[in-house]
């Protein structure tokens, strides 16, 4: 059965019949780090969120029978922490919107600055401070999350790093910009740290790393994990590996979300109605990613489990 519906999902990807070989392929392709095809490595890996405390279960709001986050408080922020978003698009909405449902700090801690005012309603709406100046967000922040497309990164830090200070930690999601590139346009002895989120930070289910500029403390590292774990799980990674972690969780959601419609195209082409073949595809990608998180079992094994010889 795995077969058929793999086949049938990387036919849609590819809009022609695959092999299941090619398929195999693919997927090993898309997660080059861990290639399931190595069987010395099969069954010993572990995803790295295993390890983190499992905080949340999100029941997407089209699963009519339970549309609210389940998950463990979060811890709270300090109450000194004012965190301020740089770009209010889709991943500082993400975060914000993220952290406000975990109730992980007052709201009063929060601002968003964007140039585009339009960008800025939703989280307006929920009570987050928002301005079309990124100075006033380095104004009245300690903790500043650059989420401005990677080009206009240095723009931006042209525009803010005078006012940059010791008490700043300036935090950068943008895909690419390393942190030297970073420093080299803040002033010396900036503490910078760099994080690969994930949308599903949104639903507290988000997937981000990190790493630390050389000039942050231990504090830095506890401050930006518990920001984080507020929205979903994290680990610390090396910024060598921060390209490979945009690759595979950064982009990941984009391939889910594909195959998510993929399976429910497969559904609709075999005769379902188009809202029970999405209900089902979503939450089938649910339980097993649910299932790969709570019984801490390599996913070759979960899908032989589901790919038995068959008459
Ligand atoms: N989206 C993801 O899934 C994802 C995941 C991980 C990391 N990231 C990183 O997150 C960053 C933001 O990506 P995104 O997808 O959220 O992009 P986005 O939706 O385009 O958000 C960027 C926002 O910044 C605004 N902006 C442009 N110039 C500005 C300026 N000078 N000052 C303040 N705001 C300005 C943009 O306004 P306009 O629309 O008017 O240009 C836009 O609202 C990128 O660096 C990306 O690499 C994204």
């Amino acid at each position: 059965m795995l077969r058929l519906n793999l086949k049938c999902v990387l036919s849609r990807f590819s809009a022609a019949p695959v092999s299941f070989e090619a398929a195999h392929r693919y997927c090993i392709l898309l997660c080059p780090r861990v290639p399931l095809a190595d069987p010395a490595r099969r069954c010993t890996s572990t995803p790295p969120f295993v390890s983190s405390p499992l905080r949340t279960l999100y029941t997407s709001p089209i699963l009519q029978d339970s549309s609210t986050f389940h998950r463990l408080p979060a811890m709270a922020l300090p109450a000194e922490v004012k965190l301020g978003f740089i770009g209010g698009g889709q991943m500082s909405k993400s975060i914000c919107l993220g952290l406000i449902e975990a109730k992980s700090c007052e709201i009063d801690a929060l601002w968003t600055s964007d140039t585009n005012e339009k960008q800025l309603s939703h989280v307006k709406r929920r009570g987050v401070h928002t301005t079309t100046s990124n100075l006033d967000v380095v104004k009245n922040c300690n903790v500043l999350i650059l989420c401005v497309k990677p080009n206009i990164i240095s723009p931006v830090l042209n525009e803010i790093s005078q006012y940059i200070t010791k008490d700043h930690l300036v935090i950068s999601i943008a895909a690419g910009i390393t942190i030297n590139q970073l420093s080299s346009l803040l002033p010396s002895r900036t503490r910078i740290v760099r994080v690969m989120p994930n949308t599903p930070s949104l639903v507290g289910a988000g997937a981000s790393a990190f790493a630390l500029g050389d000039h942050c403390t231990s504090q830095d590292a506890e401050l930006v994990t518990l920001i984080l774990e507020a929205i979903g799980s994290s680990v610390a990674v090396n910024e060598k590996d921060i390209d490979a972690v945009t690759g595979l969780s950064g982009s990941g959601p984009a391939y889910v979300f594909l195959m998510i419609e993929a399976l429910a195209d497969g559904g609709v082409r075999s005769g379902l109605s188009r809202d029970i073949a999405l209900k089902l595809a979503t939450q089938t990608v649910f339980g097993a990613a649910k299932m790969c998180l709570d019984t801490e079992t390599h996913p070759a094994l979960l899908k032989d489990s589901v790919a038995s010889p068959g008459e």
